[in-house]
């Protein structure tokens, strides 16, 4: 009986539970062994494992989060962690793995997989920011939480004749901010991939005031940035250097209201944008993925990445999944600028 192997690293993304069970589901009949690493690659540094059978995958599909846990560990930070890891693989005589997970962990299933293990890939992140495939689960739930905190924060504005700043996640990739905003008719988006213009935004509210709104909603992303550089919450870095974003809405909140004198808010949705049910775009999406990341193992291909694209499921190379960060063109910047120009 072969065994394959199923980890879930980084931030957790709504939909993680349905590629779990769907590689389950598939793979059980063939004959497979299933086993769950906790934790994302801490679990295998650590060889902490569970069983996944139909009983341990059964009630997962509406759940958020990640039955198997997760952690941003980096396991090729050092040669010595590097050595532990490959080694674990075979001492845990695991045939296949597959690596659920953004550009971090898909970075180290790289690695893993030019070290000769067989690995498959299946692309997870909020932030939609992962090249080679067209959309990444989870971005859909994130998109339709900040969209519905978009439309409740237009009545209290409108109530209090307020500006309020909403800060989305998106680190590099203005993704969930652009469509959030669109979705929910922001006034103003920001976004990590074009330094924040000031006197744009507050230009563009005091239009607003001057043709009869008496209130505006800014969405920017939490990698929005200043000329003088990003807002983070703490300098320090996590183990694939990054550091912790997080305040450019507060720090907006008072400058607009410094330089337009409208009383001003923000709000921070932060981790409420992971959490909590996906939608059903996103069970899809995950389930899809994870029917494919099966057949892939079963097929032999590895060193490659389960991908959407152009409304078909296909595999490619892991490499070029990581090699460049998706972000959001010049262009459809542009474009949406128009909606508040
Ligand atoms: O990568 C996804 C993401 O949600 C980013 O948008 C955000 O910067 C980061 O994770 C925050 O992660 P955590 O607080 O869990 O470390």
């Amino acid at each position: 009986m072969k065994s394959v192997g199923i980890l879930t690293g980084g931030g957790d993304a709504p939909g993680l539970n349905a590629v779990i069970r769907a590689i389950v589901r598939r793979s059980l009949p063939r004959g497979y062994r299933l086993v769950g690493i906790r934790r994302g690659w801490r679990g295998l540094l650590d060889r902490e494992t569970v069983e996944l059978d139909r009983a341990a995958t059964t009630g997962i599909l509406h759940r958020g989060g990640t039955i198997l846990g997760t952690s941003r560990t980096n396991p090729y930070k050092s040669p010595d962690t590097a050595r532990v890891l490959e080694a674990n693989v075979d001492a845990l005589g695991l045939d296949a793995l597959v690596a659920i997970g953004g550009e971090d962990t898909l970075g180290v299933a790289a690695k893993l997989a030019a070290s000769g293990r067989k690995v498959v890939g299946v692309p997870k992140t909020i932030d939609n920011d992962l090249s080679g495939t067209d959309t990444t689960f989870g971005f859909d739930t994130a998109v339709s939480i900040a969209t519905e905190a978009i439309d409740r924060l237009h009545s209290t504005a409108e109530s209090h004749d307020r500006v309020i700043v909403c800060e989305v996640m998106g680190r590099h990739a203005g993704w969930i901010a652009l469509h959030s905003g669109m979705a929910g008719g922001a006034d103003y988006i920001l976004l990590p991939e074009r330094p924040i213009d000031l006197d744009a935004v507050c230009a563009a509210i005091a239009r607003r005031r001057a043709a009869g709104a008496r209130f505006s909603i800014i969405v920017a992303a939490e990698g929005a940035a200043l000329p003088e550089g990003e807002v983070t919450t703490d300098a320090a870095t996590d183990a694939f250097g990054h550091v912790k974003l997080g305040g450019i809405g507060v720090r907006l909140a008072g400058e607009i209201e410094r330089r337009t004198g409208f009383e001003t808010r923000s709000v921070q949705l932060g981790h409420v944008q992971r959490g909590g049910t996906p939608t059903a775009f996103d069970r899809w999406l995950g389930t899809r993925y994870g029917l494919l990341a099966a057949d892939m193992v079963h097929e032999g291909k590895f060193g490659m990445m389960a991908a959407y694209r152009g409304g078909a499921f296909e595999p490619v190379p892991l490499a070029s999944a990581v090699a460049a960060l998706k972000t959001v063109p010049p262009g459809l910047i542009d474009l949406a600028s128009t909606l508040f120009a």
